[in-house]
């Protein structure tokens, strides 16, 4: 949610942020905005829309040029997307620029008191206030090589609510500030060169070598002084300092039309890079990090699963594994639904919280309640270093490198990879399974990665029924067990990517409502579970398949190789390999993906950056 880029060295500062918010597109697109200083001083452009928007305007009337400055991709919180709300935000005096992430709480009493002491404020948004209040705390203050960061950290005292800021000022032109509350912040070391981003990605291209900006920090990124980090009151302070280990390549399109046809084709190896090196020869799962003991997580007698969107759903499907495996119940709730219903919590709870970035609010909101109750908490998160995994007691990184497209895809199947390590690893410390059954189960998650890469060979077909399904008005999702998870997320990416009204429901329900949803020719996708697994239950949704149709239905049916009983019913059968019944969702996810991006893309849309979303939603 909103991306942010600082820089201070001795390249072209307007290039280099430029190129930092392309690659942070995906955080927010409603707008994109730049700041640069030099020895002449401040300039600023910004444009409503697209990052291309703002090039276009970069390339009518170029800014002059720098070797500081920042810029920001929005996703608007407070105000409508256009050209005055887009940050940076300048105060009156034209003295300091102000890009920021997040949503300041007190906003509103802040801009009274500005507005009651002579300024005028000329956007909506919250962001605006901390650009006068900078000016203004750094008038006051006297003349010292840090008089910038001096400023940011008044200001910071009076902030509530979340926020990520970056600032630069007319008379610094080799210093760029920075602060973070409960908002990421990065900063890049490089040589005689330094960077300020949301994301890693945004300087990748430039530096490997980054350090976490911890909670309530100023960050102050000099040409001539290097870094420098304080608390909000002055006192030094440290940021935890780590080695990106993938490069800028990963997060290039490399060949493909969209982000997220290279990231569902890089699904086999996100599975199977989650998987490498996590079994001890004892048959002992290794987490990456815990500060849990074994005798914590024998005590644990419930699990609470939460997370948001791709992620809620990737809880769901784990939650078939996890009761099945360690005989403990598993509460699957959305994030943001969590904490408000005062859920019974103590130290004998595992709360398992999921989330590619580690950053989405309602997530961390509900992890800091369930941590509040003294439960124990694990995240599985795709980001090092994020706010979740350092706030929680063990985590397990899925290990899926970056997800750019905001539909989330290898990040999923990695999740479900990571919750079953859990489990497992749960039900081996509990001796609900021996050392040799976990193994053998790990041994079959091993082989998924050829069953998913066997899966994307064969999706000619899903495509074909991408583009005919492209003015369809309405699709319907239809599954059973760890089906209808995989049902949600199928409608989710269709709602998503497509923009069409989608459904996704459990097959039992059918007869008491959605089948009226029923018409002549309506699409209804069914997962049909393997004949081999609970064979009762693929008889009950051979027998949905045949309600719908009777209805005039027509059936898209995705079934494992060899189960000829749907044939009859189906208007179309979607192959996909054979799998353990858990494992399946691994699988019968993937022509789901497919199928919506084929769609969104013959409606003409914007695969990566569908409208109204963003990947990484920091505000609650
Ligand atoms: C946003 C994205 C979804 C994602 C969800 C959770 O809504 O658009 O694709 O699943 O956030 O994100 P997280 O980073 O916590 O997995």
């Amino acid at each position: 949610m909103c991306g942010i880029v600082g820089y201070v060295g001795q390249q072209s500062a307007l290039e280099v942020v430029v190129e930092g918010l392309r690659r942070m597109e995906y955080r927010g697109y409603d707008s994109a905005g730049v700041a640069i200083v030099n020895a002449e001083g401040l300039a600023t452009d910004k444009r409503a829309g697209k990052l291309a928007n703002l090039e276009k305007s970069l390339a009518e009337v170029p800014l002059p040029p720098a070797t500081a400055g920042i810029g920001h991709t929005r996703w608007a919180t407070h105000g409508a997307p256009n050209d005055v709300n887009a940050h940076p935000h300048v105060s009156e005096h034209g003295d300091v620029a102000v890009v920021h992430n997040g949503i300041i709480e007190n906003f509103a009493e802040l801009r009274d008191e500005l507005e009651r002491t002579g300024t005028e404020l000329v956007s909506e948004t919250d962001t605006e206030v901390t650009a006068h209040l900078l000016s203004r705390a750094y008038a006051d203050l006297p003349d010292r090589p840090d008089r910038l960061a001096a400023a940011m950290r008044v200001v910071c005292r009076r902030l509530e609510g979340a926020f990520t800021l970056v600032a630069v000022h007319r008379d610094h032109d080799g210093t760029v500030v920075g602060a973070r509350r409960s908002s990421p912040l990065v900063a890049g070391i490089g040589t005689g060169e330094y960077f300020l981003a949301s994301d890693v990605a945004a300087f990748i291209a430039h530096t490997r070598d980054a350090l976490e900006l911890g909670e309530d920090q100023v960050v102050e990124i000099d040409r001539e002084r290097g870094i420098n980090i304080t608390d909000f009151d002055g006192h030094p302070a440290e940021g935890n300092e780590y080695h990106v280990d993938w490069d800028a390549g990963a997060a290039e399109k490399g060949g493909y039309a969209w982000f997220m046809l290279k990231e569902i084709a890089e699904q086999p190896a996100a599975v199977a890079d989650t998987l490498r090196g996590r079994l001890s020869a004892g048959g002992d799962i290794v987490l990456d990090e815990v500060r849990l003991s074994e005798e914590d997580l024998r005590d644990v007698d419930k699990i609470f699963v939460i997370a948001c969107g791709t992620a809620y759903h990737a809880g769901l499907v784990a939650k078939y594994a996890i009761e099945h495996w360690t005989r403990i119940p598993c509460e699957v709730e959305l994030a943001s639904e969590f904490r408000y219903r005062d859920p019974v919590l103590d130290r004998s709870t595992l709360v398992i919280a999921i989330s590619q970035s580690g950053e989405t609010m309602d997530t961390l909101k509900a992890l800091r309640h369930a941590k509040e109750q003294r439960a124990r908490i694990l995240s599985i998160c795709n980001t090092n270093g994020s706010t979740m995994p350092r706030e929680s007691d063990a985590v397990l990184y899925t290990r899926a490198g970056p997800e750019v497209a905001v539909a989330s895809t290898k990040c999923f199947l990695a999740q479900i990879t990571a919750c079953y390590l859990v489990a497992l690893y749960l039900a081996r410390v509990r001796g609900v399974k021996y050392g040799d059954e976990v193994a053998a189960i790990v041994a079959q998650l091993r082989g998924m990665p050829a069953l998913i890469e066997q899966t994307l060979a064969t999706m000619e077909p899903v495509r074909e029924l991408g583009r005919d399904l492209a003015t369809a008005p309405t699709v319907l999702f239809l599954g059973r067990h760890v089906g209808y998870p995989i049902a949600l997320e199928g409608a989710l990416k269709l709602k998503e990517l497509a923009y069409i009204h989608a459904e996704g429901f459990a097959g039992g329900e059918l007869k008491h409502g959605p089948i009226a949803l029923i018409d002549h020719g309506t699409p209804v996708v069914v997962i049909v579970p393997s004949p081999r697994g609970r064979n009762i239950m693929h008889g009950k949704v051979v027998n949905n398949i045949q309600e719908v149709r009777a209805r005039g239905g027509r059936m898209i049916v995705i079934a494992e190789e060899g189960d000829d009983a749907v044939n009859a019913f189906a208007d179309l059968v979607i192959r996909v390999p054979v799998a353990p019944t858990l494992l399946a969702p691994l699988l019968t996810s993937v022509p789901l993906q497919v199928l919506a991006c084929e769609i969104a893309d013959a409606r003409g849309n914007d695969v990566d950056q569908p409208r109204n979303l963003a990947k990484s939603v920091t505000v609650e």
